[in-house]
């Protein structure tokens, strides 16, 4: 693994965490439902994608692509802008169509052989998973851990970085398989204070990666995602 780093594009972040992502990384993007996860993810991947034409794919087991897309245009992310270098699979379908089908290996290998062949032709270098929650349904996961240790690994294998958008539970001290297994754990944090609500950003670990602890303000506007420090 070489020190090259995939920025988040997150304005602070970078700066805070020795330049951005080790390449290669498995990195969670966890929150509450409506945290901005998948906001988060396709951030990285259309900014990339702008900046340094690097190719990504984003991959939704949940959210229809249509969905999706437009939500990201309201953001002030057109997928138009950065066509050729970032596409948007929605392949949920499999989802609809895996009743008929075995269960727990055969969807799991439906799912890497779409990633696969996905690199080989399109030979992309950032990949966004989104959710994790959906992958264990649909390959119906019996012994949790031991086939994310598999998948997480298979996914290091692939030779890009990837981040898997995960629910996490009310209760933030409970650290879950995919907390241990994975290289980084970003958490969306969304707190209700007075009358409103606000998100803040924390790296609960970063391996080989020098970085704050703690939690800080996450605000996003037309110019993008940016953690206030002082
Ligand atoms: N400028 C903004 N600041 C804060 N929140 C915003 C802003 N613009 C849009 N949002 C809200 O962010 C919300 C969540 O975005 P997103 O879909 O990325 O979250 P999520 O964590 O992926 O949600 P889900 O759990 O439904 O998948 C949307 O409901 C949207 O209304
Ligand atoms: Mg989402």
């Amino acid at each position: 693994m070489t020190d090259e780093r995939i920025k988040t594009y997150i304005k602070g972040l970078d700066e805070n965490m020795e330049g951005g992502i080790p390449k290669g990384y498995v990195v969670l993007i966890t929150g509450m439902p409506g945290s901005m996860k998948s906001s988060v993810g396709f951030n990285i991947l259309y900014n990339n994608a702008k900046e340094n034409k690097t190719k990504g794919i984003y991959i939704s087991l949940e959210q229809g692509r249509d969905s999706l897309l437009e939500q990201m245009d309201r953001l002030h992310m057109p997928a138009t802008e950065v066509e050729n270098l970032l596409s948007v699979v929605d392949i949920g379908y499999l989802r609809l169509n895996s009743e008929g089908m075995e269960y727990g290996d055969s969807w799991n290998s439906v799912f890497r052989m779409y990633a696969e062949n996905m690199k080989e032709s399109q030979g992309y270098d950032i990949l966004v998973i989104d959710s994790l929650a959906a992958v264990e349904v649909l390959a119906d996961v019996k012994n949790k851990r031991a086939e994310l240790f598999h998948l997480f690994g298979w996914l290091r294998g692939l030779g890009v970085t990837t981040f898997i958008i995960s629910e996490a539970s009310t209760d933030q001290g409970i650290m879950r398989d995919e907390d241990f297994l994975a290289d980084g754990v970003i958490h969306l944090d969304l707190r209700r204070e007075g009358a409103s609500v606000n998100l803040y950003l924390g790296i609960a670990k970063m391996r080989k990666t020098l970085h704050k602890r703690g939690y800080v303000p996450l605000i996003f506007d037309q110019n993008g995602f940016e953690i206030i420090t002082d």
